[in-house]
């Protein structure tokens, strides 16, 4: 492997060996000629390299992410440029022989070139034009080069959602030979692969790349019991989450709190209504917004939906509490009134605005005369009084409650 390594890393540093043009051409011809490229010599050429030792041909690969063009959490899918370097053995020279030739670019189409698959791929473009060259090196190597546009398949698990991180798996695998014939190999190690990745990473959008691990791993066909060499790139990747935080949950979390300041509100029970109301229906403007990002997926629902739906209800909750008090504060106004025109004392003017403070209420109610009707009056505001304390009160504690349950499930 480390040889490899070697031989990958010097190219380009060729010996300064003089030679005239007139010999580097008549050496070039050798070459090509020494390599079986001239007649097209298809055992040279065309067959899978074999080497010493083994029967399978080894094959080199190693695969950069260079950038995360887009993910798709509705599609499930991870759209990458990748480069991937695949490398086979082949004849190598002696290159003194050869005016000092290290590298030797040959068309494409007169080699041998593994079948290596992507087998969570949905499309693969290349990135660039394909190259129709291969590069021979005198160790005895090919190495080809590619810019690759994957789009490849990922299950993605959205349950923590803005602060979710997801590892896709990229599969590299022949399509037509069997353990036996192909093997593959990582030439880097993910150390390696994972710092020279995150060197050449192009984009600084929404994700981050975390970690590339490589593991090898072995498919069987059912059928026929055969067995394909996998190499399988791990590729980690994290959301950065601080937009969708002040975007979609900030601003719900605000409605929440003037919910509960709205029980502050001192006025006219139909006031606290409708402005209760505007909170309910941003809210579902945001729901609508999500519903357009995140898939509906069986298994768990995400975090994210919990905190809309939990939130959405609770002020539809205090929306019904604030209905059911106004309706006995109108119940316990609708006595007063009664008893006011019946009864004409020098503490009328409290009656004007009846249902605001506990204490003009309680006043409505003072008169001396002790009768059924007044009882009644400050009964039910009184109960619309409590009820609306309790109400505040445990309101609060749920929203205590619920949020840090909530915080305690994202962060674990
Ligand atoms: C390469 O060729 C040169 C000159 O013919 C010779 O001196 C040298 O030993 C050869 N090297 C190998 C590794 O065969
Ligand atoms: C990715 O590959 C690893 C290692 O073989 C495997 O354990 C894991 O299940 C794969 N993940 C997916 C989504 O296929
Ligand atoms: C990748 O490798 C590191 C170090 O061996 C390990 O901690 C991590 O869990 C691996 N990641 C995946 C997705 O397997």
């Amino acid at each position: 492997m480390y040889l490899i390594m070697l031989a990958l890393a010097s190219i380009g540093l060729s010996d300064a060996e003089a030679c005239s043009p007139e010999e580097y051409y008549q050496a070039n011809m050798a070459l090509s000629q020494y390599l079986g490229l001239d007649k097209n010599d298809n055992e040279k050429t065309k067959m899978r390299p074999l080497v010493y030792r083994s029967t399978a041909t080894p094959i080199y690969v190693d695969l950069y992410v260079s950038s995360i063009i887009n993910v798709d959490e509705k599609a499930q899918s991870l759209t990458t440029q990748v480069k991937m370097i695949t490398a086979w053995p082949k004849m190598r020279w002696n290159k003194t022989m050869f005016c000092g030739m290290e590298t030797f670019a040959a068309p494409k189409y007169l080699f041998w070139t593994p079948d290596i698959g992507i087998m969570e791929s949905i499309k693969t473009d290349f990135g660039t034009k394909e190259s129709p060259y291969v590069m021979l090196l005198s160790s005895g190597l090919v190495a080809s080069a590619d810019f690759l546009s994957l789009t490849t398949a990922c299950k993605m698990n959205l349950y923590r959602f803005p602060f979710d991180s997801h590892t896709c798996n990229i599969t590299l695998q022949s399509t037509a030979y069997s353990i036996h014939e192909i093997t593959i190999d990582e030439i880097t190690n993910a150390n390696g692969i994972t710092l020279k990745s995150k060197e050449i990473f192009q984009t600084q959008g929404e994700w981050e790349l975390i970690r590339i691990n490589v593991t090898k791993a072995i498919f069987t066909i059912i059928i026929e019991g055969l067995k394909m060499d996998q190499l399988i790139y791990q590729i980690t990747i994290k959301r950065r989450p601080l937009l969708y935080f002040i975007n979609f949950m900030l601003p719900v979390f605000l409605f929440l709190v003037l919910d509960v300041m709205s029980f502050c509100i001192d006025g006219r029970g139909t006031d606290k209504l409708s402005f209760k109301m505007t909170l309910l229906l941003a809210i579902s403007v945001f729901l609508l917004i999500l519903n357009d990002i995140l898939p509906s997926t069986a298994d768990q629902i995400p975090l994210i939906g919990i905190y809309y739906s939990v939130i959405f209800i609770l002020i539809g909750i205090s929306i019904l509490e604030t209905i059911l008090v106004n309706l006995l504060k109108a119940k316990g106004a609708e006595k007063r009134s009664v008893e006011t025109t019946a009864t004409v004392t020098d503490q009328d003017d409290s009656v004007s605005d009846l249902n605001e403070e506990p204490s003009s209420t309680l006043n409505c109610c003072a008169p001396v005369q002790q009768n059924q009707q007044e009882k009644t009056c400050l009964g039910w505001t009184r109960v619309a009084r409590i009820i609306d304390v309790i109400f505040l009160i445990l309101y609060i504690i749920t929203i205590i409650v619920f949020l840090s349950v909530l915080g305690k499930l994202w962060s674990s």
